[in-house]
């Protein structure tokens, strides 16, 4: 027996107990009036209400079984055939294929747009840098014209040196544009390598040559760590490593201290030389160190303008020694000097 509504098992419940009360009721009447004992008759009441009790409790547990068949019922209905199974499985797996695509599309898009702002922050601040580098010349060039056509033109004591000012302004303009000029290139890789053979001992001392009055004027002394006594043969670009050796040198004189010396070392390294740079200037704080080859990078700005430079130097150095596949390092001490060192592959 099956019953599933409330109603019709309260109907049940009611006329079951009416109908066993009343019997219950009317058996143990008729018991008394044929003047039973009274001990027959409470039994025959107990019996009749425990057969009540009982009958009611039956009539409860199938209507929860019936509710808990149901259940289960519904929970089996939602179990898929095998069919279903792997539909869904092939359907699911299709989902996480999209959702994986998606997600690296957006991954993709994220990167390109996180290059293209920093692309774009690079270029304002570059425009910012080179404006700004080219803003004093263009100024203090402006300024010795006006001079001059206010009447210095005429005192011949007066006018010369105006000319001489205007025009290492101009040279400073034209070193700026042939520095970004050459970094541009090597960065777009338009300016190629060309490896060749060549002494690096002979760079050394053609640089120190072309810079001994630039040295003389702080009287720093320029010099070899060592009487190398033999050609020190390297492969690599040796314009380039001129550049490099130049403008490191420059360095260690515009920021070294007067009567000082910028000492060239080469070290034996296996298949590599060592070339080191060393001076007793003024050393770089080590706070800086890891931006000096950042292009328009200068530790004291003001300091570095009255010496003329635009931070380009060190950019360009950095390029040249990573085109050749080697590496460059700085050792400073504030007061006390700097180091810079570089590797350069030997011939075979
Ligand atoms: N030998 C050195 N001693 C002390 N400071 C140095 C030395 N070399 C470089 N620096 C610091 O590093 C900064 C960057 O050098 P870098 O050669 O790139 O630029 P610059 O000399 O200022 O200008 P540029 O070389 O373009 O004319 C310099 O402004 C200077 O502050
Ligand atoms: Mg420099």
């Amino acid at each position: 027996m099956r019953i599933e509504k409330p109603e019709v098992l309260a109907t049940l419940v009611a006329i079951a107990l009416g109908l066993l009360t009343s019997g219950g009721y009317w058996l143990g009447t008729a018991i008394l009036s044929i003047e039973f004992n009274y001990v027959l008759a409470l039994a025959l009441l107990i019996g009749v209400t425990s057969l009540t009790f009982i009958f009611v409790r039956f009539v409860i547990q199938q209507f929860i079984y019936a509710k808990v068949k149901l259940i289960y019922k519904n929970i089996h209905e939602l179990k898929l055939g095998s069919d279903e199974e792997e539909d869904l499985i092939a359907r699911t797996s299709d989902l996480r294929m999209v959702e994986r695509e998606v997600s690296e599309w957006a991954e993709e898009r994220n990167t390109e747009i996180r290059e293209l702002k920093e692309r774009e922050a690079f270029r304002r601040e570059f425009i910012g840098n080179v404006s700004h580098e080219l803003k004093t010349p263009i100024f203090n060039i402006q300024g010795y014209i006006l001079t001059l056509l206010d009447g210095a033109l005429d005192d011949p004591k007066i006018n010369k040196k105006y000319l001489n000012r205007a025009n290492r302004s101009v040279d400073r303009m034209i070193a700026l544009v042939q520095d970004m000029d050459v970094l541009n290139k090597l960065e777009s890789g338009v300016m190629d390598v060309r490896k060749q053979q060549f002494d690096v001992l002979k760079t050394i001392r053609d640089v120190f040559e072309m810079l001994e009055d630039k040295a003389e004027e702080k009287s720093i002394k320029l010099k070899l760590k060592k009487d190398y006594d033999r050609p020190m043969k390297v492969e690599g670009d040796p314009h380039r490593i001129e550049q490099v050796l130049a403008n490191l040198v420059v360095n260690a004189v515009k920021y070294g201290k007067e009567k000082g010396y910028v000492e060239v070392g080469i070290f034996d390294m296996d298949d590599k030389f060592l070339i080191e740079v060393a001076d007793n200037g003024m050393g770089i704080p080590e706070t800086d160190i890891p931006r000096i080859f950042e292009r328009f990078y200068r530790v004291d700005k003001s300091r570095s303008r009255d010496v003329g430079g635009s931070g380009l130097g060190l950019a360009i150095v950095k390029h040249i020694v990573d085109a050749h596949k080697q590496t460059i390092n700085v050792r400073s001490t504030s007061g006390v000097g700097s180091t810079f060192s570089f590797t350069l592959k030997k011939a075979k």
